[in-house]
């Protein structure tokens, strides 16, 4: 099985990318788990897409989407709400708008968040629902919202309570894209 993980993060030492990595160490044995960022996907812009069509970044990440069994967006939380650049390549991704069918319709699809602060991204990941639905994703009913991340991270990665949880939510995912 093939999994592929988004982060909704640009930072290089971002809690969700290094929330990604996790998973991708945890995955089960037949399972690849790939983490990627949305790093060189330009602003969405009608015009640019009408005189250059679509940006290479986002067809590449499309075709990576096309080819999983299954997504895990992990995102922050800017403001109660998914951060612009992921919003941003959700967008792109479902131009032009009859590709946004084959890229998420039915597509089983997971969401997970990490955050210094208390709440686990529990409003960015409530708000994404209604956008993934949109797109016609099946999606994971399992929440991964990880909270006080800068307790559970360190130089050395993260705490086994931490790898444990993130280790039973993956499972759990695993098990419904199956
Ligand atoms: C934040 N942060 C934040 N955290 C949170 O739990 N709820 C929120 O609403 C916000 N809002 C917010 C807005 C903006 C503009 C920034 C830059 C940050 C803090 C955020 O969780 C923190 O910066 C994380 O470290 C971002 O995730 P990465 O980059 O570590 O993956």
């Amino acid at each position: 099985m093939k999994l592929i993980t988004v982060s909704g993060s640009l930072r290089k030492n971002s809690f969700n990318t290094r929330l990604a990595d996790l998973m991708s160490q945890a995955a089960p044995e037949g399972v690849a788990l790939e983490v990627l960022t949305l790093h060189g996907i330009p602003l969405y812009d009608g015009d640019l897409e009408e005189s250059e069509g679509i940006p290479a970044a986002v067809e590449e990440l499309r075709g990576r989407i096309k080819a999983a069994d299954g997504l895990i967006l992990v995102t922050p939380e800017y403001n109660a709400g998914i951060p612009g650049v992921l919003k941003n390549a959700l967008d792109w991704l479902t131009r032009p708008g009859e590709e946004m069918k084959p890229t998420f319709g039915g597509r089983k699809t997971a969401i997970a968040g990490a955050t210094p602060g208390a709440w686990g991204t529990a409003f960015a990941q409530a708000g994404a629902l209604i956008n993934l639905r949109q797109l016609g994703c099946e999606l994971y009913p399992g929440y991964l919202r990880v909270s006080k991340a800068s307790d559970q991270f360190d130089d050395e990665g993260a705490d086994d309570k931490l790898r444990e949880q993130v280790a039973t939510w993956l499972e759990g995912f695993v098990s419904f894209v199956r």
